[in-house]
């Protein structure tokens, strides 16, 4: 059963910048969907949403059906619900997020006292099996944070999220800046609690291998959307959208010397949300980019048994080799292409051709809308209500602010 269904989700901060714009994502219950992109391409901002943590005047629109109910459309009394005890997050820089002056015991116990309405000794028995559940003695739960190493401040901010025994765990860069056997032991730590206890788990990362290691399913983002998504091993292996591939490229593989003499990199900066480049977001940095693409807003589509890749040269077998041989020739032959799958048609900036005319007919393909319009699954979803307009004044925002303050 789908656990998780985001639909459509957008979310633009009060500047002005549009963070995540039209992502689709879906999850089943026992399932890991990985989450990847370079540094500000939307990811945190995405897995925020997904529990309306982002800050007041954030404007979020599309749907989060978490169990089949809209995240995004329920009352706050609700949400608070949800939180913890639906999905909890484990936040990026948690190694950080403890309380300095708290015993974890204590930190750990408050949402259970709070959401589970538990005793407390009950509260203190299920810490410390929590505790024990992710390779620590129960005894510790009287540590202080700064009395732990960086591996054990994480499993317990992994036994925080586990405390109300929720459906879906959202994993923000739970391994950045652990050493690489202490990444090791959490990522099987978090593998083993998601089959024993058959969660959803979300994981992010900017590391690909990481991923594509721990994973069912693999999603990139790039400059707030999804561009490929497929099974892990597939798309890290043999990504389909050039983004996807110079991302997984720029990792250097054991047994493969070339990937570590020569790692690949890509040139430029990711783009700036708020003043995005038109057409294919990517088409300033794109190694293969047509002259179409600056013009061409190209849709998540088929790229293969359960892959989807939003890129012109993605299609059917021969796609992009049909692509190129139009792209590349100046004479109208193009025409006479325009019924071939998978073509693309060179033309003047602002003529329809070949692909509109396919998108008509095709599941799938691609739909052209001009730079700067929105598409139409984001003006459907334009009137729904939004996180940072709904929370009344004085609601908190984050998790760490839902819970009391602890005498
Ligand atoms: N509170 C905010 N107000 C305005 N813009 C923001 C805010 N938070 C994030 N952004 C912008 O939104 C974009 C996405 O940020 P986000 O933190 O989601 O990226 P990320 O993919 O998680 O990056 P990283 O890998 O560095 O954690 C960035 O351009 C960032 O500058
Ligand atoms: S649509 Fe064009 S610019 Fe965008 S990734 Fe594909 S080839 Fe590159
Ligand atoms: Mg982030």
């Amino acid at each position: 059963m789908t656990l998780l269904d985001v639909r459509n989700l957008t979310v633009t901060y009060a500047g002005g910048a549009a963070a995540v714009r039209g992502v689709d994502l879906r999850l089943d219950a026992g399932r890991k969907l990985g989450l990847a992109g370079e540094s500000g391409c939307g990811k945190s901002t995405l897995a925020l949403a997904l529990l309306r943590l982002l800050p007041a005047g954030t404007r979020i629109t599309g749907e989060v059906l978490l169990d089949g109910e809209d995240v995004l459309a329920m009352k706050w009394g609700r949400v608070r619900a949800v939180r913890w005890a639906g999905a909890s997050v484990v936040f990026q820089g948690a190694m950080h997020s403890l309380n300095a002056v708290h015993r974890i015991g204590d930190q750990i116990a408050e949402p259970i006292l709070l959401h589970r309405k538990a005793t407390a000794a009950g509260a203190k028995r299920k810490t410390g099996e929590l505790l024990e559940q992710v390779g620590l003695p129960a005894a510790r739960a009287d540590a202080y944070p700064h009395e732990l190493s960086g591996g054990q401040r994480q499993r317990v901010m992994i036994a925080m999220a586990l405390a109300c025994d929720p459906r879906l765990i959202i994993a923000d860069e739970p391994t950045t800046a652990l050493d690489v056997m202490i990444q090791a032991q959490i990522l099987r730590l978090i593998e083993q609690l998601v089959a024993d206890q058959d969660l959803g788990l979300v994981m992010i990362s900017h590391d690909l291998a990481v991923l594509a290691d721990t994973c069912d399913r693999l999603a990139v983002m790039y400059a707030g959307r999804v561009v490929e998504e497929g099974p892990a091993r597939q798309v890290y292996e043999d990504a389909r959208h050039p983004y996807a591939r110079a991302l997984a490229a720029a990792f250097p593989r054991i047994g493969d010397a070339a990937s570590r003499f020569a790692p690949r990199g890509l040139a430029g900066d990711p783009p700036d949300p708020a003043a995005l480049p038109s057409g294919c977001t990517f088409h300033p940095r794109c190694p293969v980019a047509l002259e179409s693409c600056p013009e061409e807003d190209p849709v998540l589509r088929a790229a293969g048994p359960e892959r989807r890749a939003a890129c012109v040269l993605v299609g059917p077998p021969g796609a992009e080799a049909g692509a190129r041989r139009a792209a590349a020739d100046p004479e109208p032959r193009a025409k006479g292409s325009a019924g071939t799958p998978g073509a693309l048609v060179k033309r003047p900036v602002g003529e329809p051709g070949a692909l509109e005319r396919r998108s008509a007919e095709e599941p799938g393909a691609l739909e052209k809308r001009p730079a700067g319009t929105r598409g139409a699954g984001e003006q459907r979803s334009a009137g729904t209500p939004g996180a940072g307009e709904q929370r009344p004044a004085g609601e908190p925002e984050t998790l760490e602010e839902a819970r009391p303050s602890t005498p």
